[in-house]
């Protein structure tokens, strides 16, 4: 009998001719356990998610042992609930894809395991896929007309960058944060101003009570360049409400969520604009967890709208974290033969977005 490799490779390569394909994915990589099914890439069959929210909100942010352990406990059912909300057996299944980066290594590593053991198990090929390009994918399973070539502006809690997406797997990076990402800044001026874990859609829901712009001293770096940095900002905040308690005045958190929120979104939008202009791009995708920001999605579409560009926004369950994302990239990842991982396989904190 041919050994689990051999099986996996002749699996992994049928699957660029296969009529329907059905992937099931894996996602551990902060603090959501996820397990989803996806045909074709683009018919989510079942989406579970268990979120570690609640847990990691009395730490004011996630804590990955915490989280590891988290996964631990949750992945099995969340595999069993996958199938069963599909209404499929483990025989219907053609691949088991993960996340094997980039996230927090622990958190990362029970998700691969179990991916592995599955696979092997089952002897299905193992998709390895990025957490980046998953988030790409949340549009392709939110919007089913949706083709490349685009532009894609990633803001999540960990990437904060504009990419080119020239087809399913030919991505290339053309500008990226320099230090913080947008997520963990939202997320720390959030922790500065008491609200809780995850801070972005608590900024997001205070900021519509905001009634005066405050003027951080601040300015925007990386003005001639697609490069952002989030940490100058992030400061300047951070200083200004300090200040004002050292001083025992009041903080109107409004008013600084509702300052900080336009200042990150018009850095964001404008260095957005820009490559779109001067690309002469026609279509905009948003993806990552702060594309779930309203203001965000409110300046970038009215943007598109005026400039007649196509914008895609992803429907706001797949913006955060899950697996329907990863099994769509994984589709894509096999129709073009890349991807295909071995029982070596491990969790890497950081993957190259470039690719293609
Ligand atoms: O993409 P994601 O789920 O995880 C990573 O891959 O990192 O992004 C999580 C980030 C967190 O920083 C969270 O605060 C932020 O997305 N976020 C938001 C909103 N919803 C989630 N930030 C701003 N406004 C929101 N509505
Ligand atoms: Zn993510």
């Amino acid at each position: 009998m041919a050994d689990y490799l051999t099986i996996a490779k002749q699996k992994f390569d049928a699957l660029k001719n296969k009529k329907d394909v059905i992937i099931l994915a894996v996602e551990s990589s902060c603090d959501e356990t996820a397990v989803s099914i996806v045909k074709n890439g683009r018919e989510v069959l079942s989406n579970v998610v268990a979120s570690q929210i609640e847990i990691h909100k009395r730490f004011g942010g996630v804590v990955p042992e915490v989280a590891s352990r988290n996964h631990i406990l949750a992945i099995s059912s969340c595999f069993k609930q996958a199938l069963m909300e599909a209404n499929l057996k483990k025989e219907d299944l053609d691949a088991i894809a993960v996340t094997y980066g980039a996230g927090l290594m622990g958190a990362l590593l029970v998700g691969v395991n179990f991916a592995k053991t599955v696979a092997y198990a089952l002897s299905l090929p193992l998709i390895a896929v990025s957490h980046v390009h998953g988030h790409i994918s949340a549009n392709y399973i939110s919007h089913m007309e949706l083709l490349p070539p685009f532009a894609c502006l990633m803001v999540s809690g960990g990437h904060t960058a504009i990419l080119q997406v020239d087809d399913y797997c030919k991505i290339k990076v053309i500008g990226s944060t320099q230090d913080d990402s947008v997520g963990e800044c939202f997320d720390k001026v959030a922790r500065v101003l008491g609200l809780s874990y995850p801070g972005g859609p608590n900024i997001d829901k205070l900021a519509k009570n905001g009634k005066n712009i405050i003027k951080f001293n601040y300015h925007a770096p990386f003005k001639d360049s697609f490069n952002f940095s989030f940490s100058g900002l992030k400061t300047a905040v951070v200083n200004y409400v300090h200040n004002k308690e050292q001083k025992g005045e009041e903080i109107e958190k409004a008013d600084v969520a509702c300052s900080f929120q336009e200042l990150v979104t018009d850095e964001l939008v404008e260095k957005t604009k820009n490559y779109c202009l001067k690309n002469n791009v026609k279509k905009l995708v948003i993806a990552g967890g702060v594309g779930a920001n309203s203001v965000l999605r409110e300046k970038l579409t009215l943007f598109c709208n005026k400039e007649k560009i196509d914008i895609y926004l992803p429907i706001l369950k797949y913006c955060t974290d899950n697996a329907a994302m990863i099994g769509s990239m994984a589709y894509y990842y096999a129709k073009n033969g890349i991807g295909l991982a071995d029982l070596t396989l491990t969790a890497k904190p950081n993957v190259d977005i470039n690719v293609g």
